[in-house]
């Protein structure tokens, strides 16, 4: 990406697309610094996740997550895989695209359901398990139109392995 842009590669996306995955190893092929806002909600709050929406609810989580949202978007040249719902806000999303190239990472449900697994590590989808299919396509089909809206281009990521959606990334972002 040397000659590319300075932008940021900002990859957003449903829980399990694959953003954090293929972030760090884009970030890694090109040497840009990589940053991932679960992770720096993490450090930040000195919880998990999942201790932030149990202790405290969603809304507080997408506060604290909207504030790192603005300072990761202050970095030049880096991979940022950003949360599933940082769409869910105006704002953070003009925020994103203000410097940086948006790729919505997509994936089917079926495989949404396959790589998010019982994952007690995502709080939205910590339902009972015969339901988690159900809770992924409602909650897909609220934030289509926003995910959509939101990006520069997208990637389906169902088929693709790690090293081969970094490749697609790749040739789409350097002219
Ligand atoms: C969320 C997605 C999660 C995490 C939180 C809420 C969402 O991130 O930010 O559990 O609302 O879609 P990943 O998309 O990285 O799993």
């Amino acid at each position: 990406m040397g000659r590319g842009t300075t932008k940021n590669i900002g990859l957003i996306g449903f829980m399990g697309t694959g953003k954090t995955t293929i972030g760090r190893a884009l970030a890694s092929l090109t040497g840009r610094k990589f940053f991932d806002t679960d992770t720096l909600v993490e450090s930040a709050a000195g919880r998990t996740i999942s201790q932030i929406f149990l202790e405290e609810g969603e809304e507080s989580f997408r506060k604290l997550e909207s504030r790192i949202v603005k300072e990761v978007c202050e970095n030049d040249s880096a991979v940022i895989s950003f949360g599933g719902g940082v769409v869910l806000s105006p704002s953070n999303v003009d925020m994103i695209r203000m410097n940086s190239i948006v790729i919505l990472l997509k994936a089917s449900v079926e495989t949404i359901v396959k790589r998010t697994g019982s994952n007690s590590l995502r709080p939205l989808l910590n339902v009972a398990e015969n339901d988690v299919e159900t809770g992924i396509k409602s909650l897909l089909d609220s934030r289509r139109i926003l995910y959509e809206t939101a990006m520069d281009f997208a990637i389906e990521t169902d088929a693709l392995s790690t090293k081969n959606a970094v490749e697609e990334i790749i040739r789409r972002v350097v002219l």
